[in-house]
C-alpha cells in the first residue's frame, strides 16, 4: 500500500516540511531558514528560532503541499522530529504535527532527528541496507554509530564538547566571516592553503569520541598571536587598522577545515575497520562539506568501502528525511500518542 507521509522538522533554525511516498520518493521538500536573524549573534538564538517557526510553519506547509500536488486529506501519516534539538523549537513542530494528526485523524509518528539524518543515506542509495557505520555531523551533534536493521543504533562515540558544525560556525565568527560558518569556510577554503597552519590533530589519536573545543581554541590563539605580532610591527598610526589580508583568512579557514576533516576521517575509518563493516553513511549539515565528502570517498575506494554521502539538500535539516524514516516506523506499526513529548537531548534509541 502506498503511503504518503508529511515530515515536519523544527529542531533548530530550519522550518522544514517535506512529503515523501513510500519512504523514498520525494514529492516535495521545502525549507525556510531563520539563519539571517541569527547572523548578528554568530549562532542560533533559541527564542528567535522558535518565534520564526510559529510565524512561517503554516506557509511552509502550504508550499510543501502545493509542490507535491496534494491536499492535506491525501496524506497518510504525519511525522515530526521530537528530538534531539532546541526545546522551544521542537515544541512548535510537535504541537503543529499533533494538531494536523488530530484534525485529519491520521497516525502521528515521532522521529529521531539523528536517525533521520542517517536515513537520508537510504533515500540516496535505494539498495543501501543496514548494518552500516553512520557518521552524524551537524551543528548540534558529532557521533559515530553502527546502524542495525529496524532502526536500532549502537553508539560508538560522540563529541565530548563542541559539535563539529559548531566549531565551523565559531571559527567563521572568529574570522569575521558570518553565519552559518560551515558553508562559508567550505567555499573560502578553495582559496586557502590547507597546510598553512598545522593545527593539532592529537585528539584523533584513539577511541571513537570526538573533541573540537581544542581545535577551536587553537584557531583563536593563532589569530590572537598573529594579530598582536602584526600590530607590534606597525607604527602607532597604523595600529588598529585591519591587519589580516583575505589570503591569510582563507589560509586559516582552509587549515582549520583540513584539521577538522582529518579528525572525522581518521575516527570514521577506524570505526569501519574495527566493526568490519563495508558501508558508511554520512549525514547532517557538515556532510555537505565538499572536502569531507572528497576525503571519505577517496579513502573508501582502496578499502572497498561503500561511502554514501546524500546530496547537500538532504544533509542539512529538511522535512523529507523525517518523512522518509517515518515510513519504516509506520510499516513496523509505530504510532505515537498525542501525549508524545519532546526529547531535547541525544536520542538514537
Ligand atoms: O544538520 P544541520 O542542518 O542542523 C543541525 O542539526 O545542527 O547542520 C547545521 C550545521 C551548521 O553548523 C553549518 O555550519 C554546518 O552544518 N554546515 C556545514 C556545511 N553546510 C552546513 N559545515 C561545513 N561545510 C558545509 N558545506
Ligand atoms: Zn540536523
Amino acid at each position: 500500500m502506498t503511503a504518503r507521509i508529511l515530515g515536519i522538522e523544527t529542531s533548530c533554525d530550519e522550518t522544514a516540511i517535506g512529503v515523501v511516498e513510500d519512504g523514498r520518493r520525494i514529492l516535495s521538500n521545502v525549507v525556510a531558514s531563520s539563519s539571517q536573524f541569527h547572523a548578528a549573534y554568530g549562532g542560533v538564538v533559541p527564542e528567535i528560532a522558535a518565534r520564526v517557526h510559529v510565524e512561517v510553519i503554516w506557509q511552509v506547509l502550504q508550499e510543501a503541499l502545493t509542490a507535491a500536488h496534494l491536499s492535506v486529506e491525501q496524506l497518510d501519516a504525519i511525522a515530526v522530529t521530537h528530538g534531539p534539538g532546541l526545546p522551544g523549537a521542537l515544541l512548535i513542530g510537535l504541537a503543529f504535527a499533533k494538531g494536523l494528526a488530530l484534525a485529519l485523524d491520521r497516525p502521528l509518528i515521532g522521529v529521531d532527528h539523528l536517525a533521520a539524518h542517517l536515513y537520508a543515506g537510504s533515500m540516496t542509495d535505494e539498495a543501501l541496507e543496514p548494518p552500516y557505520v553512520g557518521l552524524v555531523v551537524s551543528g548540534g551533534h558529532t557521533l559515530l554509530c553502527v546502524a542495525h536493521p529496524q532502526q536500532r543504533f549502537e553508539v560508538l562515540g560522540e563529541t565530548k564538547d563542541d559539535a563539529v558544525g559548531e566549531a565551523f560556525d565559531k571559527t567563521a565568527k572568529l574570522l569575521g566571516l558570518g553565519y552559518p560558518g560551515g558553508p562559508i569556510i567550505d567555499r573560502l577554503s578553495d582559496e586557502g592553503r590547507a597546510d598553512a597552519v598545522p593545527f593539532s590533530r592529537s585528539n584523533a589519536k584513539d577511541g571513537f569520541d570526538f573533541s573540537f573545543s581544542g581545535l577551536k581554541t587553537a584557531v583563536y590563539q593563532y589569530v590572537q598571536k598573529q594579530t598582536s605580532e602584526a600590530r607590534s610591527q606597525k607604527s602607532e598610526e597604523e595600529k588598529g587598522a585591519a591587519t589580516w589580508t583575505h589570503q591569510q583568512i582563507a589560509d586559516v579557514a582552509a587549515s582549520f577545515q583540513e584539521a577538522a576533516v582529518d579528525i572525522l576521517v581518521t575516527k570514521t575509518l577506524r570505526a569501519c575497520q574495527r566493526t568490519g563493516l563495508k558501508r558508511l553513511v554520512v549525514g547532517g549539515g557538515v556532510a555537505a562539506n565538499r572536502r569531507l565528502r572528497q576525503r571519505l570517498l577517496e579513502a573508501g575506494q582502496p578499502r572497498g568501502l561503500q561511502v554514501v554521502c546524500p546530496p547537500p539538500a538532504l544533509c542539512v535539516d529538511n522535512g523529507a528525511m523525517v518523512a522518509g524514516v517515518a515510513f519504516e516506523q509506520l510499516q513496523a506499526g509505530a504510532r505515537a500518542p498525542l501525549s508524545l513529548a519532546i526529547a531535547p537531548n541525544r536520542c538514537l534509541n
